[in-house]
């Protein structure tokens, strides 16, 4: 399992063929979270509080996964918007879109979005991927694009938690989200009111209201 993970995260060629990174994203997150995936991400939905009718976005969308079940969510009614700077990852996503789905090229730290447009904005598992010194401009736009009281959900690694599997790729990534920092002053540093903060199966998160 281990030797698998090494050679996806060195993007060699394993078994003929090639993964996309964003494939390897969601390969890599299907065995961290040992088959409690969904269970953790349903309860990343129910922390958004989103509601039917809501506009919600999810920066770091990968492939869509999150973005998909915070559309089940939000309804017919309810628009859900994707951002991230993988190109796959974003024609990928489109393919798997409903209507209410919309998937746009972009960062964190720069969103191609309007003003105070969102009910709720997430950002799962892609703060430790924005270069440290963007990190709280990645969340002063995430509030510009909060609607007044809009609410903020941002997950990343537990670094204190169990260890990640421990291959090359395994270790990068733990030392990347070791130096993301306290996600709440983040999020109060942009102007958020923190409402509350916790872990998850490998996760710590904060929730926070744009007042
Ligand atoms: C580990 S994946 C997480 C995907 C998904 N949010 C999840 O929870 O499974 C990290 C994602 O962050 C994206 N990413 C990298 N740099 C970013 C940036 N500056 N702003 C937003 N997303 C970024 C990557 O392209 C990748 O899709």
């Amino acid at each position: 399992m281990h030797d698998t993970l090494r050679r996806l995260h060195e993007g060699r060629r394993g078994t003929g063929t090639t993964l996309d990174r964003f494939r390897l994203n969601e390969l890599v997150s299907q065995i961290a979270f040992g088959g409690g995936r969904r269970r953790v991400y349903r309860r990343i939905v129910s922390l958004t509080g989103v509601r039917p009718g809501d506009a919600v976005l999810d920066v770091g969308c990968s492939g869509g996964y999150l973005a998909r079940k915070l559309a089940d969510a939000a309804g017919p009614s309810g628009r859900v918007t994707g951002v991230d700077p993988s190109q796959a990852a974003i024609t990928y996503a489109r393919r798997r879109a409903t209507r209410a789905m919309t998937f746009t090229v972009g960062v964190a730290q720069d969103l191609p979005l309007p003003d105070a447009s969102f009910d709720a904005v997430t950002c799962t598992l892609a703060m430790h991927h924005v270069p440290a010194r963007q990190r709280a401009a990645a969340f002063r736009d995430m509030y510009r694009v909060t609607k007044s009281g809009g609410r903020l959900l941002v997950a990343d690694f537990d670094t204190a938690g169990r260890p990640l599997p421990l291959h090359a790729g395994g270790r990068r990534m733990r030392r990347a989200a070791a130096t993301v920092g306290p996600l709440e002053e983040l999020a109060a540093a942009a102007g958020y009111q923190v409402e509350s903060t916790g872990r998850l199966p490998l996760l710590r998160y904060v929730v926070a209201i744009r007042t």
